[in-house]
């Protein structure tokens, strides 16, 4: 599409004047994102999305315009609103709705008030499909609109803590849709949760503070996919690795690859930079405040800002909170037991101890690391999960427009489409695999022959 396409009206962005470097930061990431072009350009000729209007609550990135740009160039109506208040790219929303027509609702920034009524927005729209990175959109349709559910055919949902509370409602019989759980193809989990996380979260903390990694002692809370990748990265950098669990299989894992493993409640004594990544609420607290060293760090990566527990940080320091550098907070509290209190040995930015209390720096007030103080995930991971979302789409409104609507549950995505997005993706990078003989594809289905 082009400067050619209307603005549409009725959007709430920050300055659509900020759409030439929106518009010129797309072109940047589509380049990287071949999967989704070649996605784009069959699109453009089937047109199989035609009669979709499709409302998606994402993160307003330059990766999530491409996907958007896809979904038109099938022939669907979209609009957008932000799936996080800290992770649109204003220029980003600017140029979608001047340079694309699509109508976006999302400004950095925004409060809860302004967040919930960019959904209710997009909910104006009377979507037959959504399209949800976390589950407020599809929440947010149930609670406050449950004459509309019946307009939508289908949903996907990107990431891991919306299949959660997708489970959770299927579970409750709440659910009043079939939606596709695009986290789970193993192109997009495996790829964007551990190498795009992994990178994309050092990356935040690097630019929030321009910390070194090397020789620090990183703690990673959780060792799911995206811990895995977080941990990986942080070593690499130089970072001695801690790992805290709950799932005894995982901590496991963490052990064999390498990790020392240990209770939060230990870690918090030793490290000098924290990253939560596990999708649960309050995994760093009051108790674990108390002991950590003066100018510990703090990030988190799991989808809400949960995962540190602010509220109580906030009452610890009793007005003692300020911003530092853009994107990092002081929060200072008593100096508790910790190290780099009086008597406590050294902190963790090596620096003098503030006088009667110790420093905790707080980045992008607990929200996705690296989508609020970096860009996201690097387009070419993105290019992969957005490949999917797509080929989501066209398969749960295919499957509708053909009569045959998939039952109202959580759905996995089908194996082929995985398949498929691997194989565009190898067919980009040049790289050739090898292909099964006859008698090896025979041998592999058999049974007969043994030692
Ligand atoms: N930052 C991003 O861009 C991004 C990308 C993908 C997913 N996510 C989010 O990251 C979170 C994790 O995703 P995932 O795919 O790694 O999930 P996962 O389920 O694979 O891993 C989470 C891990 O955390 C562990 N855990 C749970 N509670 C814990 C606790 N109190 N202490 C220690 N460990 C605990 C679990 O046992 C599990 O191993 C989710 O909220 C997901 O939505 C963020």
């Amino acid at each position: 599409m082009g400067n050619d396409v209307p603005a549409r009206t009725g959007s709430d962005v920050l300055d659509t004047g900020l759409a030439p470097l929106g518009n010129q930061r797309i072109a940047w990431a589509d380049s990287h994102m071949p999967v989704l072009s070649s996605i784009k350009e069959r699109f453009a000729k089937e047109r199989p999305l035609e009669g979709a209007k499709i409302a998606a609550c994402l993160h307003v990135t330059t990766e999530t315009a491409n996907l958007l740009r896809t979904l038109v160039a099938g022939g669907a109506d979209v609009v957008a609103c932000a799936s996080n208040p800290l992770s649109t790219q204003d220029d980003v929303a600017a140029s979608l709705v001047e340079d694309e027509g699509i109508p976006v609702f999302a400004v950095r920034g925004e409060d809860a008030a302004s967040y919930y009524s960019h959904i209710d927005a997009c909910l104006d729209f009377h979507p037959n499909i959504t399209m949800d990175d976390g589950c407020d959109l599809v929440t947010r349709l149930h609670q406050t609109r449950a004459d509309q559910v019946a307009e939508v055919v289908a949903g996907t949902e990107e990431t891991t803590t919306g299949v959660i509370r997708l489970r959770a409602m299927e579970a409750a019989g709440a659910l009043g849709y079939p939606i596709v759980a695009v986290n789970d193809a193993y192109t997009k989990h495996l790829f964007d949760n551990r190498y795009g996380t992994g990178q994309s979260s050092l990356d935040g903390i690097m630019r929030a503070t321009n910390v070194l990694l090397a020789g620090r002692k990183v703690v990673v809370a959780g060792y799911g996919y995206c811990g895995k990748g977080v941990a990986t990265r942080a070593r690499g950098m130089g970072s001695q690795v801690i790992v805290c669990e709950v799932d005894p299989l995982r901590a496991l894992e963490a052990v064999m690859d390498g990790y020392r493993v240990e209770p939060m409640m230990d870690a918090a004594r030793e490290g000098d930079i924290f990253i939560t990544v596990t999708g649960d609420r309050e995994v760093i607290s009051r108790e674990h405040f108390l002991v950590m060293k003066d100018g510990a760090l703090l990030a988190n990566s799991g989808h809400f800002d949960v995962e540190i527990n602010l509220a109580e940080l906030d009452r610890m320091a009793g007005g003692r909170r300020r911003e530092v550098r853009p994107s990092v907070e002081e929060f200072v509290i008593d100096a508790g037991e910790g190290p780099g209190s009086p008597g406590g040995g050294s902190g963790a930015t090596g620096s003098p101890a503030v006088v009667g209390g110790k420093r905790i720096l707080v980045i992008a007030q607990g929200r996705l690391v690296n989508l609020s103080a970096a860009e996201g995930h690097p387009a070419a991971v993105m290019d992969m999960s957005f490949a999917n979302q797509a080929l989501a789409v066209e398969w749960v409104y295919g499957q509708s427009r053909a009569g045959t609507p998939l039952d109202v549950r959580v759905h996995g995505v089908p194996a082929e489409i995985d398949s498929q997005v691997a194989k565009l993706k190898l067919e980009a990078l040049g790289t050739e695999i090898d292909v099964l003989t006859e008698a090896q594809e025979e041998y592999l289905h058999s049974w007969e022959t043994g030692t």
